[in-house]
């Protein structure tokens, strides 16, 4: 009873968010699943498949290992030198995707197999069968971001997989999704087959619903590789209907990495930027071919592993622990638009410090155990360089000249404080119905 009236007021909350139409798409889906080799993943049966109905992106990177970096990069533009799975936070002071969504009032969701409840906050949840985890902390990409988790009407955008089966029945799924399936599913306790087939019949009916696969992009992708010591390359898969019928069964052989999903975001809904290594990573092909944005392999491409993470605030080795670099303020990202106002609002007093991101689509990462290869390079604050494109006319890619920042109309209806006030109300009801 008290669930229903909390779905009923969240789904009050969020009734009127704005609809904002892409330049390439007018929703973006993305599903991870755990741990597998792009030479093993491409050539399973089910996976095979599903490539017939896409467009494979064959140089495809993870950033490190094991899984929750990879997550947290995927949503703020960096995963500050983590190299562990445990519990941690990031100060509220960090950005996400989220901020950016809502300068233009863009509804997004996180939909989590098992989570016991919207914005729950714990490790993870045990599966039905009692054996292990099924929900886990560490594959959601939002909840670990103080900027989300110290904000009721963010957390409660947090929601299950069930609240996705809803929306998909209701046709209210909003215009950015990520799904994380449970460990069973997502082939993390289970397996490379367990995983494709729970994937194929959780697709099959999606890809053919046509009012929720209306201009839609789903990124299916796994998290990281399985094999540690190769390079780190996964099997990403676009499907949907924001595809060109003529580009379904083909392949994309541009450099991305989880970095690419922001930068694409931005790129379709002419987004500011977070000003960290999401500014220069590639848009996917589906969305650049349409913007006319100019993509380029990174600099460093030959010496991409992406198997060891660089120091950082996140480490769990002492020696490797680094204060959080300011975002570069003078980036101008894939939307044409530079750092987000709340973002230079709260980093400006640093703007003569230091920083790694240099808006080039350099890959940092943390060499191989016996050199340093990748690590980050900090540099002054300046805009990106300008790339010269081998083959076509000689643009600067993503390197627009123009910087604004621009903050859109918010379309919220209940502000952040009531619905704090209403999550804690739910809390406390839930307890007390123990
Ligand atoms: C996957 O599905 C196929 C075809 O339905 C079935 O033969 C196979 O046993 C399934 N594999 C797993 C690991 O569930
Ligand atoms: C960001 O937050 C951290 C942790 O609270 C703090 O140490 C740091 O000074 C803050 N930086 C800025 C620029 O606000
Ligand atoms: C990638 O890094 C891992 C971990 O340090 C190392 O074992 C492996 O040799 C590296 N591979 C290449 C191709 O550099
Ligand atoms: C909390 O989230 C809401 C909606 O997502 C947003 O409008 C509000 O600005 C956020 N509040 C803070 C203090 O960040």
């Amino acid at each position: 009873m008290y669930l229903a009236l909390f779905f009923a007021l969240a789904t009050f909350a969020t009734a009127n968010a704005a609809y904002v139409p892409g330049k390439a798409f007018d929703r973006f889906l993305t599903i991870w699943l755990e741990n597998q080799d792009f030479a093993k993943a491409s050539k399973n049966a089910q996976m095979e498949g599903l490539i017939k109905q896409g467009v494979l992106l064959t140089n495809y990177y993870a950033h490190t290992h094991p899984s929750q970096p990879n997550y947290i990069a995927s949503v703020g533009g960096d995963y500050f030198g983590m190299n562990h799975d445990g519990y941690m936070t990031i100060p509220e002071n960090v950005s996400t995707v989220v901020d950016l969504f809502e300068t233009k009032g863009i509804e997004w969701k996180g939909y989590f197999e098992g989570v016991p409840g919207p914005g729950y906050m714990g490790e993870g949840s045990t599966r039905p069968d009692g054996n292990g985890f099924g929900y886990v902390r560490k594959h959601n990409p939002f909840i670990s971001y103080d900027s989300i988790n110290m904000n009721g009407s963010r957390l409660g955008q947090l929601q299950s997989l069930m609240s996705f089966q809803r929306d998909v029945a209701a046709n209210t799924v909003p215009q950015y999704a990520h799904i994380s399936p449970d460990m069973l599913n997502d082939g993390h306790d289970t397996s490379l087959e367990f995983a494709a087939n729970w994937t194929d019949s959780f697709l099959a009916p999606l890809l053919n619903n046509e009012e929720v696969m209306k201009n839609t992009l789903i990124l299916l992708t796994y998290d990281e590789s399985e094999t540690y010591p190769i390079p780190n390359k996964i099997v990403s898969l676009l499907l949907g209907n924001a595809i060109p019928p003529e580009k379904k069964g083909t392949t994309d052989n541009t450099f991305y990495t989880h970095y690419s999903i922001l930068s694409t975001l931005q790129n379709n809904w002419d987004l500011p930027c977070l000003g960290r290594y999401d500014v220069g990573a590639n848009v996917f092909d589906v969305a650049a071919a349409k913007t006319g944005y100019r993509n380029h392999p990174p600099p460093n491409v030959a010496a991409v592993n992406n198997s060891l993470s660089y120091p950082g605030y996140l480490n769990d080795n002492p020696a490797h622990r680094k204060p959080i670099p300011p975002p570069n303020l003078r980036l101008v990202g894939a939307g044409g638009v530079g750092v987000d106002e709340g973002i230079f609002a709260v980093w400006s007093s640093l703007a003569g410090e230091l920083t790694p991101y240099d808006g080039s689509g350099r890959v940092d990462d943390g060499g191989t155990s016996l050199t340093l290869g990748n690590t980050p390079i900090y540099k002054a604050q300046a805009p990106a360089p300008a790339v010269t494109v081998m083959e076509g006319p000689t643009e600067p890619t993503g390197a627009v000249t123009t910087a604004k920042r621009s903050r859109g109309s918010k379309a919220q209806v209940i502000d952040g404080t009531w619905m704090a006030f209403l999550f804690g109300l739910y809390g406390v009801l839930m307890f007390v119905s123990y």
